[in-house]
């Protein structure tokens, strides 16, 4: 892709312009350039805010695959595609180039075929950040079936859940993982999933750790034998423009994951346009996202994004104390990274041990810096300007969602003047807009409300898989016409976005969205518990972590309070997985209400934040004198 590659301020603002006033013009160039298409569109968008209905490209046909690796192959043959850094720092490397990657995505597309998978099945990857984590998924896009790739941090009962909703045919896992020091039986915890999924018929299975594992006849198979046998060659499955491409699964505020719903075409084009803009990839770049490809990070900006662009993706296995908090850095230097990426509570924890972790390395290769998945406080963005950037790489802080697909909001590095904490201008084709409390949109700048967008974009989700009703209540009914993000965000005066957080009950936590609902209905399963509610406080290193406010059942209230709080953890970490456990509870004998009957979380959380100043008027409530046992017993 040779136009767009934005390189200055004024260049931005005319793309962005152009963007605007002539969006169907502005992605039909994008998307006539180096794509590989089937088959031309007819329309480049059709579209209705109040349905909600969007196409892009309809009447399009591609596949994917031929995009991220066919097409690199005369050009980018050897060039390496997937750089995969083992979580055992002894285990060396692996090189996966453009010619690999192509034989090994064809020869699972064959295995997924011989498994019975055609076009539209639902297949479950639930595997740790090694190589056949990316080639799964692109074997899935090659055949036309649909993943839904879960991450591999996730309980038994929260996997089982997602295999249900989308009705996944197989799954695909590993014997286990490897985080740090430790392993992780992950086919045990898929087996414990599989007890509560009759739609699954078969299981494959990755052998990675070497441990003793449950096979179970006729459905589990290991894997490596079946490639072994399949053909090298796997003719693309012809897909239309906005036939799915996968499901990805979000927290809601209220009630069950949200499976959110991804097409081909749009998001392809839009992930490798962000990719190219935001990250500059020149041609041997080396460029690392530490996402996990279960988030949606990991799928665009690990996966497609970079491929599309034939690039050399870097694939982390580990976690970035392992051995030593010198872990990343050293990876930096090994492989002279030039595009990092990764997140606030990542750059938090490592700020917090000593500079000599860093100060060993040569990190001179490195030109862009991103962060994503919240907001990025002040001191974290410094302190990775000075000790990792050296001032010298822009820093890239970017906002988007699953939702989103992609990049939404983000500085263009060398073209936009970054500013600590802002997200500052959108990308083109992006058109945010704040709303106040009534739904009017405000305008001009230094004013803050609720963001939303008001125009679609390529790689927005189309649906939520089976619940298209959910889709249109939860993001396109509070403000008519336009799609809402759940974030506050204000407008400074030059205007630059700086995210504010979440306005709904969604807490994002080391960067994962946890909704308040399912933890609080796990807890809840608890025999002595009767009501609990769960808010965010402020934590120096997650941003955010979890505080629960608990009433016990009469029954319940002579049992040791410590004993309690493990068993709670231990429920949440059954039902959701560990990412969820609290960090405080807080026993009490009630929960401020409203006289509905609706817990009052905004008082809950100030207490929480010990912000008990501006807890405002709570004579109001029904039980106001709860309040008061609240604040005396506060953690
Ligand atoms: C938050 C991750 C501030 C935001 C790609 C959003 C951010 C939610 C930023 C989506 C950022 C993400 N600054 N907040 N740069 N990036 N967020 O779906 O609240 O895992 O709505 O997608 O993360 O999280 P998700």
């Amino acid at each position: 892709m040779s136009n767009y590659h934005i390189k200055h301020l004024e260049e931005y603002y005319q793309v962005y312009r152009k963007s605007i006033q002539n969006p169907d013009i502005f992605w039909e160039e994008i998307a006539e350039e180096h794509f590989v298409w089937r088959k031309r569109w007819n329309t480049v968008l059709e579209w209705d805010f109040s349905k909600p209905e969007i196409k892009w490209f309809k009447g399009a046909q591609l596949n994917i695959t031929e995009n991220c690796i066919d097409r690199h192959l005369r050009t980018r043959g050897s060039k390496t595609a997937l750089l995969f850094e083992p979580n055992n720092p002894d285990e060396s490397t692996q090189h996966i180039t453009y010619n690999q990657l192509y034989k090994r995505v064809n020869q699972f597309a064959n295995v997924l075929k011989d498994q019975g998978i055609k076009k539209g099945d639902r297949v479950c990857i639930y595997l740790p950040m090694i190589p056949e984590l990316a080639i799964a998924t692109l074997a899935c896009a090659r055949i036309g079936a649909i993943h839904s790739v879960v991450f591999a941090g996730f309980s038994a009962t929260a996997l089982a859940t997602r295999i249900n909703d989308s009705d996944c045919k197989l799954v695909i896992t590993a014997d286990g993982s490897y985080r740090g020091a430790k392993t992780i039986d992950l086919k045990t915890i898929v087996d414990d999933a599989l007890k509560h999924t009759p739609c699954v018929k078969n299981v494959l299975v990755v052998k990675r750790i070497g441990s003793s594992i449950n096979m179970q006849t006729n459905r589990d198979k290991w894997l490596q034998p079946l490639l072994d046998n399949a053909l090298t060659e796997c003719e693309p499955e012809i897909m239309n423009a906005e036939d799915p491409l996968f499901i990805l699964y979000t927290s809601g505020s209220t009630g069950t994951p949200k499976g959110m719903v991804h097409t081909t075409a749009g998001y392809m084009v839009y992930t490798a346009f962000t990719f190219k803009n935001a990250f500059q990839y020149q041609e041997n770049d080396v460029y690392w996202c530490t996402a996990d490809i279960g988030w949606i990070t990991g799928h665009s900006y690990i996966v497609y994004g970079p491929l599309a662009n034939g690039a050399t993706t870097v694939l982390y296995e580990g976690v970035p104390n392992y051995p030593d908090w010198g872990r990343f850095w050293k990876i930096i230097e090994k492989h002279k990274i030039t595009q990092f990426y990764t997140a606030p509570t990542a750059i938090r924890a490592l700020a917090k041990e000593n500079l000599k972790h860093v100060e060993k390395h040569d990190l001179s290769s490195l030109k862009i810096l991103g962060s994503v998945g919240e907001p990025i406080n002040e001191e974290a963005w410094h302190w990775y300007d000075t000790n990792i950037g050296k001032k010298k790489c822009p820093i890239i802080d970017t906002w988007w969602q699953t939702e989103t697909g992609g990049i939404m909001i983000s500085p263009i590095p060398y073209a936009t003047p970054t500013k600590p904490t802002y997200a500052t201008l959108p990308f083109p084709g992006i058109q945010p807009v704040l709303m106040d409390e009534n739904g009017n949109e405000i305008k001009g700048n230094q004013v803050d409300g609720r963001l939303c967008i008001k125009f679609p974009w390529p790689s927005m989700a189309r649906t939520i898989w089976n619940n298209h009703q959910r889709y249109r209540e939860t993001y396109f009914t509070a403000y008519k016409n336009n799609y809402f993000t759940g974030d506050g965000a204000l407008r400074d005066e030059v205007g630059y976005y700086r995210i504010t957080g979440r306005v709904d009950d969604v807490i994002i936590v080391s960067g994962h969205n946890l909704g308040t609902a399912p933890i609080e209905d796990a807890i809840n399963l608890h025999p002595a518990i009767a009501e609990s509610a769960i808010v965010g406080f402020p934590h120096d290193i997650k941003g955010n972590a979890l505080y629960g406010y608990v009433i016990l059942k009469e029954t319940g209230t002579n049992r040791n309070h410590d004993n309690l709080r493990k068993e709670i953890n231990q429920i949440i970490t059954e039902h959701i997985g560990p990412i969820a456990k609290l960090d405080k509870i807080q026993f009490t004998s009630g929960l401020p209400k409203t006289r509905s009957g609706k817990i009052m979380r905004r008082i809950l959380r100030k207490i929480a934040s010990s912000e008990f100043d501006t807890l405002g008027d709570t004579s109001t409530l029904l039980n106001p004198e709860v309040v008061q046992e609240i604040i005396t017993n506060v953690l």
